[in-house]
């Protein structure tokens, strides 16, 4: 700000008095710079007015309170080492930018025969990441009825990616309500943390499912993945099974009531009692009825 003020004042100083430069002023194109990764970008860094021939020019980069040195001593150093070059008059031209790169760049001139020997410009560049593969989550089989929701998270991209989520190859609107085909689904998609969640699944809701992030670098989606909806007839489905567990059980519980029955009231046949089920299977129906009849008359109870 102070440097900014200062810059304004020579400007008009000088503008009023008609005097011959004898500053030094920086200028940029833009101090805020957005580059794509892996892409070259160029720092701006332009000379308005100097008398001093052979200026010392340096770049320092600042991340997270860490000043290192870019360009120094007529050279680059540090992290950029074989990645930038020094452009007329002291821009700073950094090649396959990386993501490491988003950081403050202080570009400073310093030029003795000026009288006012010393400006700096400050940028910040921020380096866009493209999204990798999201990873999305999407419930195999869920009821009619029911909820369920859909998860789908990216991490890399810069700056956070927005999601959006493809039903059978077809991008749901933010709004179901907007949309003809989906004006009956109880979704709502929320694009900043990917979640896509159904109040009341429908039959209709099934299918494919796939998420995409997307920021200004591009996008990235994950594979599709399928979401079965079962009517409720699954439930009566697993009544049913459950009612076979149930009988299983009742009968379980039936057998080993009789055969106590059994075995309190002849203890002293219990060898005969193994040779019961041999005679049962023999073709004479008549005694093994009896027996029969006890059984059932185990499962009333
Ligand atoms: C750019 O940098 C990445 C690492 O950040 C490297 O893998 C890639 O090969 C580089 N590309 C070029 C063209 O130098
Ligand atoms: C939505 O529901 C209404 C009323 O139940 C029905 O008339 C209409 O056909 C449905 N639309 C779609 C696209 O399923």
């Amino acid at each position: 700000m102070a440097i900014q003020q200062r810059t304004a004042f020579f400007i008009l100083f000088f503008s009023i008095s008609y005097i011959p430069s004898l500053a030094v002023i920086l200028r940029t194109t833009d101090k805020t710079v957005w580059a794509n990764e892996f892409e070259t970008i160029e720092l701006t860094c332009l000379i308005e007015s100097i008398s001093t021939n052979n200026p010392r020019i340096e770049w320092k980069k600042i991340k997270k309170g860490v000043v290192s040195y870019v360009y120094f001593q007529n050279r680059i150093s540090g992290d950029l080492e074989h990645r930038a070059q020094l452009r007329e008059p002291a821009n700073l031209l950094i090649l396959n930018t990386s993501r490491s790169d988003t950081a403050e760049y202080r570009c400073e001139v310093a030029a003795i025969d000026d009288q006012r020997d010393f400006d700096e410009i400050l940028i910040s560049l921020a380096v866009r990441v493209k999204p990798v593969v999201p990873r999305c989550s999407v419930p195999v089989a869920v009821t009619v009825g029911t909820s369920s929701e859909l998860h789908c998270l990216e991490n890399e991209g810069f700056p956070a990616p927005q999601y959006s989520w493809f039903h059978d190859n077809e991008e749901l609107p933010l709004d179901p309500k907007n949309s003809i085909k989906f004006i009956n689904s109880s979704y709502t998609i929320n694009s900043d943390t990917g979640g896509l969640k159904f109040r009341r699944v429908r039959k209709e809701d099934a299918g494919e499912y796939y998420c995409q992030a997307k920021n200004d670098a591009g996008y990235s989606q994950c594979p599709p993945q399928k979401m079965e909806v079962y009517d409720v007839d699954i439930l009566g489905i697993f009544l049913k099974s459950f009612g076979a567990v149930v009988a299983v059980i009742c009968v379980t519980v039936g057998v080993c009531h009789a055969h106590k029955h059994g075995c309190f009231s002849s203890k002293d046949q219990e060898g005969n009692n193994y040779k019961l089920p041999a005679q049962d299977d023999g073709v004479d129906y008549g005694d093994a009825d009896e027996g029969h009849f006890r059984h059932k008359s185990s499962f009333v109870i």
